[in-house]
Parts: structure tokens; C-alpha cells; sequence
């Protein structure tokens, strides 16, 4: 079923201003604080129908102009799978001799993709050469196609976690040897790689707080002009 298929929303418990429940906004800030960026899944399959209702959401997102750029890959085969592998490495190999003393050995204490145990596996692209959408918006800030994309990952995340499923961001990749692995079209630039599996643990706070890396800051700044 498509996010198009669903039944109207009901306004049952709703507030005449249209605001949710407040039991549901309570559950939502829960959700979102819950969510993590998962490098470490357990080996069992992912559920087809689950995951199907997780992509659903990517169509639910806003983009630029409706233009949709979001181009999803599932990487299935073991020749992609090791390409990408290979690439993750020797990308973090470099990124790791960037750094030097205690950082270095912070950094190469850090799990930075479950690419080796994730079940399953997506690469997103944009298509930053789309013609839906008729360039409206785009056409003064091209990047904005690409902001999209991320727009429907967030979504997407979202919904992977309240189906119980963890999805670990990668983007310590060398994108140009990606795209020519996996054969993508010109024009499609990528956005991430992505793992998606069982989370083998659950956490309220970012990895990288707990494995001393960086730290959340305390409270939002916001500037006035
Ligand atoms: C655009 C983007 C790229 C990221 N790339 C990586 C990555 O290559 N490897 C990794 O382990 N985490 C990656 N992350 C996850 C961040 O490290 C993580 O979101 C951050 O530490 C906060 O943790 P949390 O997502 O669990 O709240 C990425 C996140 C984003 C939004």
C-alpha cells in the first residue's frame, strides 16, 4: 500500500486547531530522542513488509518544487556489497591519517559503519538533473534538490525507529569510486549509504557522546537581526 492509498486522517482526538494529541506529541518527542545512528545490528533479516512501510514515508516528505530528486539503490549483490565496503575502508583509512595523536586513537576506537553486518543496505541519490518539478526553487539554489533528499532520510529514519529498526548514516565513502561501482546514472549525486537492521542495543544518547568523540551542545542558540 502507498502513502497515497491510506485512509483520510481521522480528527478523532484532535484539537479544533488541528494540533495532535497530546499523548501522541509526548510519544513523538520520545521517538526523536530515541533515535540514534545505529553501526552495530544483529544479523536477523529485516521484515519486507516492515521495511516497505519505512519507504513509504521518503514519498511523504516535502522537496523542492515537488520535484522528488530522492534516487534509492538497495545493494543486494556481494559485488556491490564488497565495493562498497572496500571504499568505506580505505576512505577511513585516509580520515584516520588525518588525524594525529589522541584524536587518532579516538578515531580509530570509533565504529563508523555496520556496513559488514546490516541486512539491509540502501545507496540515496538526488537526481540534481530531474525535470519535475520544473526547476522551481532550484533554480537559484540548486543544492536545494539535495536538501530534499535529506529531508525524506529524516522521515524515513524516523519511521525505521518506530518500527524498531535502526539505520546507521555512512558518508565516509569516496563518492565518485561509489557511483562508478554501482553504475548510477550522471547527474545523480549521493546523498548517503545507508544500514538498516536490528539495533543490537538501545541508547538515549549519540554514540559518539558516549565513545568521548563530541558532545551535544546544552541548548539551542538562536540570533536575532
Ligand atoms: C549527514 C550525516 C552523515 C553522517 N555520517 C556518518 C558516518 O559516516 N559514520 C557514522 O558512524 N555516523 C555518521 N553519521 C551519524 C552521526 O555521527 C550522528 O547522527 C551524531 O553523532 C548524533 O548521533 P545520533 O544520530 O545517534 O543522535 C552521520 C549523520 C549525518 C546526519
Amino acid at each position: 500500500m502507498g502513502p497515497r492509498d491510506l485512509p483520510p486522517l481521522g480528527r478523532d482526538g484532535e484539537a479544533p486547531d488541528g494540533a495532535f494529541p497530546e499523548a501522541f506529541r509526548a510519544q513523538l518527542d520520545h521517538l526523536m530522542r530515541m533515535r540514534r545512528d545505529v553501526r552495530r545490528f544483529r544479523k536477523d533479516p529485516v521484515d519486507e513488509a516492515v521495511l516497505a512501510r519505512c519507504l513509504n514515508a521518503i514519498q511523504l516528505a516535502p522537496s523542492v518544487g515537488l520535484s522528488e530528486p530522492w534516487r534509492i539503490l538497495r545493494i543486494t549483490s556481494d559485488a556491490a556489497r564488497t565495493a562498497a565496503l572496500k571504499n568505506f575502508e580505505s576512505a577511513n583509512a585516509e580520515a584516520l591519517a588525518g588525524y594525529s595523536g589522541e584524536r587518532a586513537s579516538r578515531y580509530a576506537g570509533l565504529k563508523l559503519s555496520g556496513m559488514r553486518e546490516a541486512p539491509v543496505q540502501l545507496a540515496i541519490y538526488c537526481d540534481d538533473e530531474t525535470a519535475q518539478g520544473h526547476g522551481l526553487g532550484a533554480g537559484t539554489m540548486p543544492e536545494m534538490r539535495r536538501y530534499s533528499v535529506v529531508t525524506a532520510i529524516t522521515l524515513f529514519w524516523l519511521t525505521l525507529r518506530a518500527e524498531g529498526l535502526g539505520l546507521g548514516w555512512v558518508s565516509v565513502l569516496d563518492p565518485d569510486q561509489l557511483s562508478r561501482d554501482l553504475q548510477v546514472p550522471e547527474g545523480w549525486q549521493l546523498v548517503g549509504y545507508f544500514c538498516i537492521g536490528l539495533p543490537e542495543e538501545l541508547h538515549d544518547s549519540p554514540e559518539l557522546e558516549r565513545q568521548g568523540w563530541e558532545m551535544r551542545q546544552p541548548s539551542l542558540a538562536i540570533e536575532t537581526r
